[in-house]
């Protein structure tokens, strides 16, 4: 069975990658290279032993996407190909709408004209905004997100939950918390274009001395340290979820609308120097750190109830924050070493 993997040389895409590939899915990636690189491709065929089809190209170039969905039996999509950058977001709005939303529309033209189902949206916990309970569960009421990346992920999974009702088919919304990590052999992981804006490739490329110091955006948020808290989830955890997800989609013989929704998190909130000191400890190595004041926009608190998936998926991520965090390490030391 073939399935599209939009954005699939990106960090969550290509760790999904090789676990559809080890799945034995048939595997086709569209991704235009514009937040990957290409020897992530060849690093997926060492891992997995097996080669995904490749097509460089723009999801909004119709015809060209077209053209993928008549050469290949393609039976569902991962739909991971957006830009993610919530700073850059707010300044690039209308790049933001017209790059996360057309893309997906475009795919979902295919998707109606062929009569496909099994569609699987890379969704984001952004779309609680700050939650007034925790955990979060997937009953807890979105709220208006704070910037236009988040309002994206809103529109996305909207525009999904009408095209499985309109044409009665089946789609999984999955919402991730923080993603972390890399792949146990060291050849996939994240690539953070200039100064990275999330905590963990922060941490390590200050432990790595490419940065001088990490700032800590903030020590007076009602938490137990006073730093904000994070449910971070383990990449190829969650890689395995979109797997778990799929084959929840294609096993479900139901032929009306199927619309699933799932939080991806650990359950387990981390301060922002638990995982600078869960670094620390996993390696050996020292992040030298200041505190600075509030970063504008983040919230104090967000981790999952993600009892829901593993009911009903049977997934569950158990990868310790230090074992994550080794990981990155081990990544970034390759990183530095094809430098
Ligand atoms: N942080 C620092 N210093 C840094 C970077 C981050 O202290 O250099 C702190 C942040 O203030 C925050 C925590 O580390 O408290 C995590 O920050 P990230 O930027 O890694 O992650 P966010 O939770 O802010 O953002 C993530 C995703 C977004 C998504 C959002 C939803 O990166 O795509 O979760 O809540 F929108």
């Amino acid at each position: 069975m073939a399935i599209l993997v939009t954005g699939g040389l990106g960090y969550i895409g290509s760790h999904t990658v090789v676990e559809l590939l080890n799945n034995d899915f048939e595997v086709v990636i569209v991704d235009d290279l514009s937040n990957s690189e290409k020897f992530i491709l060849k690093n997926i065929e060492e891992i997995a032993g097996k080669k995904p089809v490749f097509y460089p190209f723009d999801l909004k170039r119709k015809e060209l996407l077209e053209q993928v969905f008549e050469a290949h039996p393609i039976e569902g999509c991962i739909n991971f190909a957006a830009y993610k950058a919530v700073g850059e977001s707010q300044e690039k709005p209308i790049d933001y709408y017209e790059n996360n939303l057309f893309s997906l529309i475009n795919i979902l033209q295919e998707f109606k004209k062929r009569n496909i189902s099994n569609f699987i949206f890379s969704s984001s916990c952004t779309v609680y905004g700050q939650a007034d309970t925790m955990p979060i569960d997937e009953n807890t009421p979105l709220k208006a997100a704070e910037s236009v990346y988040g309002k994206t992920k809103q529109m996305g999974e909207e525009i999904l939950k009408d095209f499985a009702v309109g044409y009665q088919k089946k789609i999984s919304l999955l919402r991730y918390f923080n993603p972390i990590g890399a792949h146990p052999s060291a050849r996939l992981g994240e690539l953070p274009i200039g100064i990275p804006n999330n905590l963990v490739p922060y941490v390590v490329q200050t432990a790595a001395g490419i940065r001088e110091i990490l700032s800590v955006w903030g020590d007076d948020y009602p938490t137990e340290d006073g730093t904000a808290v994070r449910d971070y989830i383990y990449v190829v955890d969650l890689a395995k979820a979109h797997v778990a997800a799929l084959k929840s989609l294609i096993n479900n013989p139901s032929d009306k609308a199927v619309i699933d929704v799932y939080n991806l998190g650990t359950g387990k909130g981390s301060s922002v120097l638990d995982v600078v000191k869960a670094f620390e400890s996993a390696t050996g190595v020292k992040v030298p750190y200041q505190i600075c004041d509030r970063r504008e926009g983040d919230i104090t608190v967000a981790y999952a109830n993600a009892d829901k998936a593993e009911k009903e998926l049977g997934w569950k991520s158990d990868t310790t924050l230090e074992e994550a965090l080794k990981t990155s390490w081990e990544w970034q030391k390759y990183v530095t070493s094809r430098n």
